[in-house]
């Protein structure tokens, strides 16, 4: 059986590098799911067709980072029909040998609620639009006002809403360099192995 490892947690609050960290440490495939709601908010139209037809150049696209389709992505990942439109496609990536690293909002929540191991990564709201800020070279007071209502649009939505698994460990990166939050989640990942 494939071993799965959930992340989750708010927007910049470290969850894809060190999404990336671990899958590179241990040799697992990587699955940054916020890109499939970023290229289904991208392709425009019909949400529900969009996400039921996303394609590799769909996901290949250079415009998915911006803070715009950060924002596109969350208003239509509210939408159920989207999101059980890209589950399976989820889970089918989580059961590859020897093991797979999802992160994004709801992966030990319901996409992969039987992971063997489950990380909420969290981060202040100011060092977590800081660091978006300098990614995008953008205003952090911007950053910081686009990055709330992103989280509160996603922690209050019905449908898988952002909140940790009760059995996640919550790993707060705020004062943790990217290293200190690397070794720190690989050692996690090394006791439940
Ligand atoms: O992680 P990222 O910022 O790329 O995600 C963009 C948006 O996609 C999030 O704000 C959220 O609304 C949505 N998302 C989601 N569930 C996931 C991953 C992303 O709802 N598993």
């Amino acid at each position: 059986m494939a071993f799965i490892i959930a992340i989750d947690g708010p927007a910049a609050s470290g969850k894809g590098t060190i999404a990336r960290a671990l899958a590179g440490h241990f040799g697992f495939h990587h699955l940054d799911t916020g890109m499939l709601y970023r290229a289904t908010g991208a392709k425009g139209g019909d949400p529900v067709a969009a996400a039921r037809g996303l394609t590799p150049a769909d996901l290949a696209r250079d415009d998915l980072r911006s803070a715009e389709a950060g924002q596109a992505a969350s208003r239509i990942a509210a939408i159920p029909e989207v999101r059980a439109a890209l589950v399976d496609f989820q889970r089918r990536f989580a059961e590859q040998a020897p093991g797979a690293v999802l992160d994004g909002r709801d992966i030990g929540t319901v996409i992969c609620p039987g992971a063997a191991v489950k990380l909420y990564v969290v981060a202040s709201d100011e060092v977590r639009a800081a660091r978006r800020a300098a990614e995008l070279g953008a205003d952090p007071d911007e950053m910081l006002a686009q990055l709330r209502e992103r989280d509160l649009r996603d922690s209050q939505r019905a449908a898988a809403p952002l909140r940790p698994a009760d059995d996640a460990v919550v790993l707060d990166t705020s004062a943790l360099s990217i290293e200190d939050a690397v070794a720190r989640a690989i050692a996690l990942v090394e006791r439940a192995r």
